[in-house]
């Protein structure tokens, strides 16, 4: 089997790209790794990368200016150089040209934490919240030239439980996050959807996954 060549894109701490990179260990897996990249020199996850063998560059956005196109291009050359195909974007925190998502159209993905199409943007948690929401999620999607307005491919969905802070919801959503981001990433890497609805219970939650609605 040929395995996607996969690159990932990352702002921070990086712990969804480490749950990708640590799916992909498992050699049925669709998907390899072979590229990290952070707009950030100091985000923990480009050594939590090198960690797993998996080589990792930073590109500073600020040497850019505000010329945000010549920074993906920048990108977009070490992504073909390392011979990539598909690219996760997994924490990375700028909002992509119509240059960049047209280059990439229909092999880049993204992690969003809300159940699209409600609360894209910031502060989902929080918004979550306070509307009185009974449930939560996330949302991987094919990214589009509208911020988190591509096409869903999978959402994994938790109660909300009372007392629940922006800390505690997020805390446990990530963990969903963790478990759907692979699972639709292989989708992606093997052609097709997430057909297969399933529930999984992680430190107590029920994790509910399902195709889009
Ligand atoms: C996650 O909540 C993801 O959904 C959002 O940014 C956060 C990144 O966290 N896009 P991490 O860097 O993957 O830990």
């Amino acid at each position: 089997m040929s395995r996607k060549q996969l690159g990932i894109l990352i702002s921070g701490r990086g712990s969804n790209m480490e749950a990708l990179l640590k799916a992909a260990q498992d050699t049925g897996c669709p998907y390899e790794p072979v590229l990290v990249m952070s707009n950030k020199p100091d985000a923990g996850g480009l050594d939590r990368a090198r960690g797993f063998g998996v080589a990792a560059k930073a590109i500073d956005h600020r040497t850019f200016g505000k010329d945000r196109e010549a920074f993906e291009r920048a990108v977009d050359a070490e992504l073909k150089l390392a011979g990539v195909e598909l690219v996760a974007l997994a924490g990375f925190m700028r909002v992509l040209t119509p240059w960049f998502v047209n280059e990439w159209a229909g092999r880049l993905v993204n992690i969003h934490p809300s159940l699209l199409p409600k609360y894209p943007g910031v502060d989902t948690h929080k918004r979550c919240l306070e509307a009185g929401d009974v449930a939560h999620g996330c949302t991987v999607h094919q990214v589009t030239a509208g911020v988190d307005e591509g096409p869903a491919i999978g959402q994994a969905e938790i109660d909300v439980r009372p007392g629940d802070t922006e800390e505690t919801l997020a805390a446990r959503l990530l963990k969903a996050e963790h478990l759907l981001y692979p699972r639709c990433l292989a989708a992606v890497a093997r052609g097709d959807g997430v057909r297969v609805s399933d529930e999984v219970v992680v430190d107590g939650d029920t994790i509910r996954i399902f195709a889009p609605r």
